[in-house]
């Protein structure tokens, strides 16, 4: 897509649509009034007709004469006072969807202006321009028959500034909106891809096709040197499968040299059958998703190099893909992770923790000043949270508030569950060190206190994205399918720690 940023009024732009925010609140501000005077009757009849106050998401379609675009696209707001970055980018991105479905897909905008006052331009525009390319995103590489009949993509977004001092932050936000949304349309395609495709290694390829940006290397283990170096539990969960596993090693050094790395982690589970403990076949189509973790750490390492941020990333990623066959673990197998804990592996469905618990050891050894990992990693999560906010766990309580203001500033909201060291008694094992499931009761923070274990006093944190990953519905900002969730939040907490630094 091709985005720019263009001086004059959105009202001499030559795109065939302009895009503009109203307030519901305010038609007696000089912006409204302005627009009142430029569309005349059409926009006065529709507002004493009821049909469009400005009320949040509320839409209307103009086309007045007067103009070089063909068409003029009002997009409520809502109450100016109610008005936050949430609601400009839900807002651009309702307003993208239904110029889309009408197949227009080139378009201008000045919705930044508006917005919460007291956040700075350049945030509002990343609002604004996530809102506009996420909605734009779609995923129809498998689509070989009435292609044409699909709304287009997105071709073209001007952004258009009015006020010349506002030119260089508007120019700012709009290049790190689309570092943003490049990780995250990466995310997406990597968990939209069908299982049969996306083995272990072809994540890895897909990692070290990143190497094409400077600074940024990828290392991958393969199965053979795992087992030489003690990569137990991972490895017991890849055994049911035919296709190797592998650890997928990036590093991105923005930062200083002396500068130590902020780790993450995701988990890489290709496809989840369950194993021997298969899940039932209702929607186990959707365990494609069950790498969204690996997808996510993978989509920031691209948003971060797209936007040159300066700071050291580690990414560590365990993939495997968990199936059931002669060959696979069984209930009650014992396992020796690469710490030398053994696990009694209760449920063979319990998989995500094992090659976490694998990958944090291994991470730990970097010495991180951080470790984030992003897992799809219990059902409880979903039941808990639903599909608008992810859990974060974890021991570092300043790390976690940061996730949470990075989850509020993104959009990507993360809700903190409490790790309390009662919880890790249902993890006890009569015949290993601990078992892999805790039982029934707050199934999310059991497995967070399975994975504490093996963050070894690190300042670590953990962030379940069972609920989040997936869209089952379609909303503004996301189609069917992979959310790509996470980018947006690590990217909002690394450019924090930027600041910090
Ligand atoms: N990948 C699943 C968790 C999951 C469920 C992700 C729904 C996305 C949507 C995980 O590996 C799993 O199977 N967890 C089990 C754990 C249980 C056996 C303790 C679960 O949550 O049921
Ligand atoms: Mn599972
Ligand atoms: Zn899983």
């Amino acid at each position: 897509m091709d985005l720019s940023v263009e001086k004059g009024s959105i009202f001499n732009s030559d795109m065939p649509a302009l895009v503009v925010g109203v307030f519901e609140d305010r038609w007696d501000d000089a912006g409204q009034q302005d627009l009142l005077a430029r569309v005349g009757r059409p926009l006065e009849s529709a507002r004493t007709s009821g049909e469009f106050a400005g009320e949040f998401r509320q839409t209307l379609q103009l086309r007045p004469d007067g103009l070089k675009a063909l068409h003029l696209f009002l997009i409520g707001l809502g109450k100016s006072s109610d008005c936050t970055l949430d609601r400009l980018r839900e807002a651009a991105a309702v307003a993208t969807r239904e110029l889309l479905g009408r197949r227009v897909s080139r378009l201008a905008t000045d919705m930044f202006i508006l917005g919460p006052q007291n956040e700075p331009v350049a945030r509002r525009t990343q609002a604004v321009v996530e809102g506009v390319m996420l909605a734009g995103y779609r995923f129809d590489r498998y689509r070989t028959e009435k292609r044409d009949k699909l709304p287009p993509g997105l071709a073209r977004l001007a952004c258009q500034v009015e006020n010349s001092a506002d030119h260089q932050a508007v120019e700012q936000g709009a290049q790190l909106a689309q570092a943003v949304c490049r990780g995250v349309f990466l995310a997406r395609d990597l968990v939209n891809e069908p299982g049969n495709v996306k083995s272990p290694l072809y994540l890895a390829e897909r990692a070290a096709a990143l190497t094409h940006h400077s600074r940024l290397t990828c290392e991958v283990i393969g199965e053979e040197e795992l087992s030489r170096q003690g990569f137990g539990a991972l490895l017991g969960v890849a055994r049911g499968s035919s296709r190797e596993p592998c650890l997928i090693v990036l590093e991105y050094r923005g930062g200083a040299e002396d500068e130590k790395p902020v780790a993450l982690i995701g988990k890489g589970v290709m496809f989840d059958a369950g194993g021997i403990s298969l899940k039932p076949a209702e929607k186990m189509d959707e365990m494609k998703m069950d790498m969204a973790g690996a997808a996510a750490v993978l989509g920031t390492f691209e948003a971060a190099a797209s936007a040159q941020l300066p700071v050291n990333l580690v990414g560590v990623i365990p993939a495997v893909e968990n199936m059931p066959s002669g060959t696979a673990m069984r209930p009650g197998d014992v396992l020796t992770s690469l710490s030398g804990r053994t696990i009694e592996v209760v449920n063979t469905d319990a998989e995500g923790r094992l090659i976490l618990a694998d990958a944090l050891t291994y991470c730990a050894r970097y010495q991180p000043r951080t470790m984030i990992d992003l897992a799809t990693l219990t059902g409880a999560c979903v039941i808990a949270l639903g599909h608008h906010a992810a859990a974060v766990l974890g021991s570092d309580a300043p790390l976690v508030q940061r996730l949470q203001a990075a989850g509020q500033a993104s959009g990507e909201k993360v809700w903190e569950m409490p790790l309390w060291e009662e919880y890790a008694a249902q993890l006890k094992s009569e015949i290993a060190d601990l078992k892999n499931i805790g039982g029934r009761p707050a199934g999310t923070i059991t497995a967070a206190a399975f994975l504490q274990k093996f963050a070894e006093g690190q300042s670590w944190a953990h962030v379940d994205i069972a609920g989040t990953a997936w869209e089952d519905s379609g909303s503004p900002l996301a189609s069917k399918g992979a959310t790509g969730f996470g980018v947006r939040l690590l990217m909002a907490y690394l450019r924090g720690e930027c600041e910090l630094h």
